[in-house]
């Protein structure tokens, strides 16, 4: 079995215009450079930016092999969907991945599980690698209805997508109660979740895919906590809010 990569992906939500992002970018391309020789090359790394500055995180790209991620798009490929963002526009001006499901769009713009795989779907033709996002709140979390949230989220979110498109698939496994709220899970709750996630990922397709398919796991990360979350078997790596909006703390996450 060959080792699957890391991946460490900074998801800025709506912070920065494109005065801020450049500034970022020209401190985090210093950084870089000067921490080359820590970073492994067996690692991915990317930014998920508001889609006014993908075009200057492209111009910017540090690494070929970095992610440059959209935060959403729409299901389908044009139309009228005022405000929304076609796949095609995002990798027009640079885009190779998106995020698809985060909870805060679940949660503020309502969207489904069904709207979730069409969007998966849709960005796997663009040839986009989409992040889909999945997690419990915390009342599910207390009253040990996780598990089954989670295996609802991932069947009808990966629904009907063929094993070799599944692999291309990024899962986030981002409990809401550690989202924003700088109450991490704690490493050992996000392996549990994580082996859930894998297991659940088995069933559906079947354990190649399951052994392939990279899982990151969100909610509250920081350079004081990410080591001990990426010791552990089922986590491939983190996507990031708070965490990666400074240079400084972004790298840190890297090396
Ligand atoms: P956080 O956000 O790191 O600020 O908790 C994670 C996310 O929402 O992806």
């Amino acid at each position: 079995m060959t080792e699957r990569k890391k991946i460490i992906v900074g998801n800025w939500k709506m912070y920065k215009t494109p005065a801020e992002a450049q500034q970022f970018l020209t401190s985090f391309a210093h950084l870089f450079n000067q921490n080359k020789n820590q970073i492994n090359d067996n690692m991915i790394f990317g930014l998920a930016v508001p889609a006014i500055n993908l075009e200057l995180l492209k111009k910017n790209q540090i690494s070929p092999k970095m992610l440059i991620a959209a935060q959403d798009i729409n299901q389908h490929l044009e139309g009228a969907y005022t405000g929304d963002l076609s796949a095609n526009m995002v990798k027009a001006v640079g885009a190779n991945a998106v995020i698809i499901g985060h909870s805060e769009r679940r949660e503020f713009h309502h969207e489904t599980d069904a709207d979730i795989n069409g969007k998966i779907k849709t960005a796997l033709q663009a040839n986009l690698k989409p992040i889909m996002c999945i997690g419990e709140t915390l009342k599910e979390r207390k009253n040990n209805t996780w598990k089954a949230v989670l295996s609802k989220q991932i069947k009808a979110g990966l629904a009907k997508i063929a094993k070799q498109d599944l692999v291309k698939i990024v899962i986030a496994y981002e409990p809401i109660w550690a989202i924003g709220t700088g109450l991490s899970a704690s490493a050992d709750q996000a392996q549990e979740a994580c082996a859930y996630v894998r297991k659940q990922v088995a069933t559906l397709a079947n354990n190649e895919v399951a052994e392939q398919i990279l899982i990151q796991y969100g909610g509250s990360v920081k350079p004081e906590n990410i080591e001990e979350i990426l010791t552990k078997t089922d986590i491939d790596g983190a996507l990031v809010g708070s965490a990666s909006l400074t240079a400084e703390s972004f790298i840190k996450l890297l090396i």
